[in-house]
């Protein structure tokens, strides 16, 4: 029997077992579709939650129904001590999954010590498999130190290996293909996002490609079979193409609301939890962290849980968030 005190329902009945944690807001690359033009003046050093704070708040979500904890960025591996800090995430005992989401661009070197610390999985974002087109879209990133970083993440065996490509219209829709045949021989997931126009800059739906397009896309060279949702996984759909190794799958935050189904709350680097990634009802839990408040953090992650909106319009309506920044919320 599961115990209720365990358990984090939301009013929409949905069950709440999952927080993405961002760890840093700073970035080693510039995604154009991420940050905001002209910078987003993020937050001094000094501002993000320190380790001890960010285990305070992860031991005391997993104690009220946390069982999964995605680290996210920025790129959280540029966060100084960040291996120790997953070890000690990973000795959390009633957390049943660690997992993070990276660029890529240092796992080259890193993937092995986050597997020793207990990184059970990986989703390692790739936008396009053709170098300059990479550079051009992540101002200025070096696509083989990413290809070396996936290769080296497989070396380590991590169950799971997702790549999250961003699908923009004029700009890798025609690599659609090309990265669904990753998985014919490789154990590896690649996933396609729909593009959200968060930021300025990318305002405007011009960039999305509706999930079912690409899915047209894939089924022309191959069948797709549907297979099972993932345990306590995000959004994403998933399906094999036929002999093939690995799965593809699909993400479509635009056209195909999967609120329904939200399982997640986030915090910010800055210590700002969200009940959803366009919630505007924020809680900054700084001041009860500095007090070392197990009960208030537990009754206000609570009220973050009680808040959560049934699902958001945001982009339906056509307004396109200049208050959400990915490179804080990380995704
Ligand atoms: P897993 O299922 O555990 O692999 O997690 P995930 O797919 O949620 O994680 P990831 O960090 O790889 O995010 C993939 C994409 O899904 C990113 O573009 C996220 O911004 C998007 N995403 C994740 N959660 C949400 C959500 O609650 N709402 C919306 N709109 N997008 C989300
Ligand atoms: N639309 C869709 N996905 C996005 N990501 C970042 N910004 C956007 C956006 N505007 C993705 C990144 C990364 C994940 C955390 O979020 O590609 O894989
Ligand atoms: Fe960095 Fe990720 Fe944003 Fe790209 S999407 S700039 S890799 S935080």
């Amino acid at each position: 029997m599961e115990d209720p005190a365990m358990s984090l329902l939301d009013p929409h009945g949905r069950r709440i077992n999952y927080l993405r944690l961002s760890v840093t807001d700073r970035c080693n690359l510039r995604c154009s579709y991420c940050r905001p033009p002209g910078g987003d003046g993020g937050p001094a050093v000094g501002e993000i939650l320190s380790d001890e704070d960010l285990l305070f708040l992860a031991r005391t979500a997993v104690g009220i129904g946390i069982e999964k904890i995605r680290i996210t960025g920025g790129e959280p591996l540029l966060r100084k001590g960040i291996v120790p800090l997953l070890s000690r995430f990973g000795e959390i005992p009633a957390l049943k999954k660690l997992v993070l989401t990276t660029n890529g661009f240092l796992l080259r070197e890193m993937a092995g010590d986050l597997r020793r610390a207990g990184v059970e999985s990986l989703n390692i974002s790739l936008d396009s498999l053709v170098p300059d087109r990479f550079a051009r879209v992540t101002g200025g990133g070096r696509l083989r130190a990413v290809l070396e970083g996936i290769e080296k993440a497989q070396e380590y065996a991590f169950p799971h290996i997702k790549i999250n490509v961003v699908v923009m219209r004029g700009v890798n829709e025609d690599e659609v293909v090309r990265f669904a045949s990753l998985t014919l021989d490789r154990p590896l997931t690649v996933r396609f996002i729909e593009h959200m126009p968060l930021t300025g800059k990318d305002c405007g739906p011009g960039l999305t490609v509706p999930g079912e397009e690409i899915l047209c896309k894939i089924r022309e060279i191959s069948r797709l079979t549907p297979r099972d949702k993932e345990d306590l996984g995000g959004p994403a759909r998933y399906f094999r193409m036929e002999g093939a190794v690995g799965e593809i799958g699909i993400i479509t935050p635009v056209s195909c609301h999967f609120c329904g189904d939200c399982n997640r709350i986030r915090v910010t680097s800055e210590g700002i939890a969200k009940g959803c990634l366009f919630s505007t009802r924020d809680v900054d839990l700084k001041p009860i962290l500095a007090k070392g408040d197990a009960e208030g953090l537990r009754n206000t992650l609570r009220s973050v849980v009680g808040k959560k909106p049934s699902g958001h319009l945001f982009l339906r309506e056509g307004r396109h968030g200049e208050s959400v920044h990915m490179s804080r919320i990380g995704g």
